[in-house]
């Protein structure tokens, strides 16, 4: 009888299905109310007293292997039928993949980035939202200066001392607070002005602020620095400086660049004049440099700041800022960069 157990077993082992019908079948005859495994179980009374336990042993090995058996066949037959529903046919030519583009305003900010890092100038980033004294105070802006002006910044709830950040100085206030001269770093960033949104203007838009201290850091300098960057970043190197206001530089200056006047284009962009305003620039003033623990007698530096959004439409022609922040994907996907 043993040995009629064990000639299942070795059976049992040697089967196969490639059907869920078949490994049905299979369970019925052997682990079924009437399958062969109970047949051995009701034999057991008949066996004598000595051989029981063996007995008992090898109808138990053959119900381990038959219900191994189902279990491995039925997992095969899953796996075989996901894997075709997950893969389908698998010599079909592939689904094109749909590569993202970088956003203009990234690609002009990374092409920025990428020009002053040339230079040794490093890359510092800051909270959007500000406390009066990185945003204002430090920056030696006057409790009563127009710029405070509600109509210009977006205070945080009622708190006067909250506020979104109008422009990426505060980081320049931040980094000079954590580190000691000599300071090369570029503070890209998004700022907010409450100003009427318009193509040429918006509520949000992005900047890069420059800041350079040292000891003899000169004016010269700052216009070096200038030219070097519009050279890379327009090919024009003929620039110009006026005279301007800023309550945290002294003296202070609007920086043009010579875009030319050969095409219409030109004429529209520089409104017939040949010169375009990038962003305003300066010498550190000392009490800059003082509220942010750097002695103005030992070191002196430039700061300046451009808006990315303006420089983007002007390299892209992109007519309308409204276009940046409208996430369209017909607008976006226009741009490729490797930057
Ligand atoms: N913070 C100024 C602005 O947002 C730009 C600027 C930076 C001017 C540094 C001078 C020096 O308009």
């Amino acid at each position: 009888m043993i040995d009629k157990i064990k000639e299942q077993i070795s059976e049992v082992n040697a089967f196969t299905a490639d059907s869920l019908d078949a490994i049905e079948t299979f369970r019925i005859k052997y682990l079924g109310k009437k399958g062969i495994l109970n047949d051995f179980f009701a034999e057991f009374k008949n066996v004598p007293n000595e051989q029981k336990k063996e007995f008992g042993q090898t109808i138990n090995e053959l119900k381990q292997a038959a219900t191994l058996k189902v279990e491995t066949l039925k997992e095969v037959l899953e796996n075989s039928q996901s894997t075709e529903q997950v893969y389908g046919d698998l010599t079909r030519p592939g689904n094109p993949i749909v590569l993202g583009s970088r956003h203009p305003i990234s690609i002009v900010k990374n092409q920025i980035i990428d020009i002053f890092s040339r230079i040794g100038f490093n890359v510092s980033e800051g909270p959007e939202i500000e406390d009066d004294w990185h945003n204002f105070t430090a920056l030696n802006l006057p409790e009563y200066h127009p710029a405070r002006d509600m109509q210009d910044t977006f205070f945080v709830q009622t708190n006067p001392d909250i506020l979104l950040r109008t422009h990426t100085s505060s980081v320049q206030v931040r980094y000079m607070e954590n580190n000691k001269p000599p300071i090369r770093t570029i503070s890209p960033g998004r700022v907010y002005r409450n100003e009427a949104i318009s193509a040429r203007s918006h509520c949000f838009f992005h900047q890069v602020e420059g800041l350079y201290i040292d000891k003899d850091v000169s004016f010269a300098d700052l216009k070096q620095t200038l030219q070097y960057f519009t050279t890379e970043l327009f090919g024009k190197s003929k620039i110009r400086l006026r005279p301007s206001y800023f309550p945290f530089t002294e003296p202070s200056a609007e920086v043009d660049v010579y875009w030319g006047l050969e095409t219409e284009a030109d004429y529209r962009i520089t409104k017939g004049t040949g010169w375009l305003e990038i962003g305003g620039c300066g010498m550190v003033d000392p009490n800059v440099l003082t509220n942010c623990g750097i002695d103005p007698n030992k070191y002196s530096g430039f700061a300046f700041g451009v808006g990315i959004d303006r420089i983007a439409m002007l390299l892209h022609q992109i007519t309308d800022i409204r276009l940046m922040s409208e996430n369209d994907v017909r607008f976006l996907e226009q741009f490729k960069s490797a930057l």
